[in-house]
């Protein structure tokens, strides 16, 4: 017999487009295991997540819904390889959660850094949704149903998987057997990559922010945004020392540009550490560097949005795709959950009385 694949799961939520740090960091290294053809990979756009925090915008995570699908095949992803897949239509996670949530104290959830720091940046004050407090539960339930080995994630996502490991563990100790597996994170390889600063240099990049470049920005949008990026504020003069540090334009190269492009578009300096050492230096302009980095994402983006635009047209085989990926998720997360019901021993009808 076949050995059965490891089994990859991510996750978005779908509250708007993907910007060039998910690029950097999830989505490539999500093709990437996609093509090695050693596993079986779900990516799963977390409606029900996304609604914790939009409960009153519903409209705003359907067509995020799209946007997502979208950037997922314009990235690389091939349905035919790996399963799209939609939370809220696999009723196994929701029911996956309700028992997960008896294995967590409050006080546990509160201490979740990443929820922590998205409670500030959302400004609920006092009025946290109890769905939105627990929503690490139900990402514990999402990469359990599916008995997923990895989770290919940014550094923010590492207390979920934290969570889930927790929860995997108290459920293995006090229901018996080895039914859920624990997860283990894949990071991304470059240290760029981990929160990809916004083009205003301040923080994260991010759609709240309005700091971001998206996959599906076109090219005179992508120059403009370039063009108008923060740098380094002390490099006034060509001639003055300049700082790579902290500013987005090396970040960005940083993420995305090889020898290759060097060679191509900026062959005075054989890599990205020399024209670095030009800037230190002082001698360098920012422009030029702007004019490098364009050539360089536009380079990388260009295929995706030709790839975008070909599925653009058919939002019927979108659907499909979607559907396809979904029934897969559904059979995968009922072997889980019956096996699931019958360690807690609620599978009354199931069993000889
Ligand atoms: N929390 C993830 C995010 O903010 C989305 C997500 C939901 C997820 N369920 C998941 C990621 C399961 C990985 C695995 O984008």
């Amino acid at each position: 017999m076949q050995k059965e694949k490891d089994i990859i799961l991510t996750g978005d939520r779908p509250t708007g487009s993907l910007h060039i740090g998910h690029l950097a960091g999830s989505l490539s290294s999500r093709v990437h295991l996609q093509e090695t053809e050693q596993y079986q990979m779900y990516v799963m756009i977390a409606d029900l997540q996304a609604l914790t925090d939009n409960a009153e915008n519903p409209e705003k995570v359907r067509k995020s819904l799209f946007e997502l699908t979208l950037d997922y095949l314009a990235v690389g992803l091939d349905p035919e390889k790996t399963h799209m897949i939609v939370q809220s239509a696999i009723p196994a996670l929701s029911e996956l959660t309700m028992y997960f949530l008896n294995l967590v104290t409050l006080a546990r959830l509160e201490r979740n850094p990443t929820v922590k720091h998205e409670i500030r940046e959302k400004g609920f004050g006092h009025s946290i949704p109890a769905g939105f407090m627990a929503y690490p539960v139900s990402q514990a339930a999402d990469i359990t149903a599916f008995r997923a080995k990895y989770v290919p994630c940014g550094d923010d996502q590492l207390p979920m998987l934290e969570q889930t490991r927790e929860l995997v563990s108290a459920f293995n100790r006090i229901y018996g057997g080895n039914v859920l597996v624990e997860p283990k994170e894949i990071l991304p390889k470059r240290s760029a990559c981990f929160r990809l600063i916004g083009t205003d240099g301040s923080g994260k990049m991010s759609k709240s922010l309005g700091n971001c470049i998206y996959i599906k920005d076109d090219e005179k949008t992508l120059k403009e945004k370039i063009m108008s990026m923060f740098t380094d504020p002390t490099h006034i003069n060509v001639s003055d020392p300049g700082h790579t540090e902290n500013n987005p334009v090396f970040i960005y190269l940083e993420a995305f540009s090889s020898d290759a492009h060097f060679a191509e578009y900026l062959a005075e300096y054989h890599n990205l550490s020399e024209m670095k050492e030009h800037y230190q230096k002082g001698g360098l302009g920012d422009m030029k560097c702007k004019k490098f980095l364009f050539n360089v994402l536009n380079e990388t983006l260009l295929p995706l949005r030709k790839r975008r635009e070909w599925y653009e047209r058919d939002k019927a085989e979108l659907l499909n795709i979607l559907k396809k990926g979904t029934e897969k998720a559904v059979e995968a997360t009922e072997r889980t959950l019956t096996e699931v019901r019958e360690a807690i021993g609620i599978n009354y009808f199931n069993t000889n009385l």
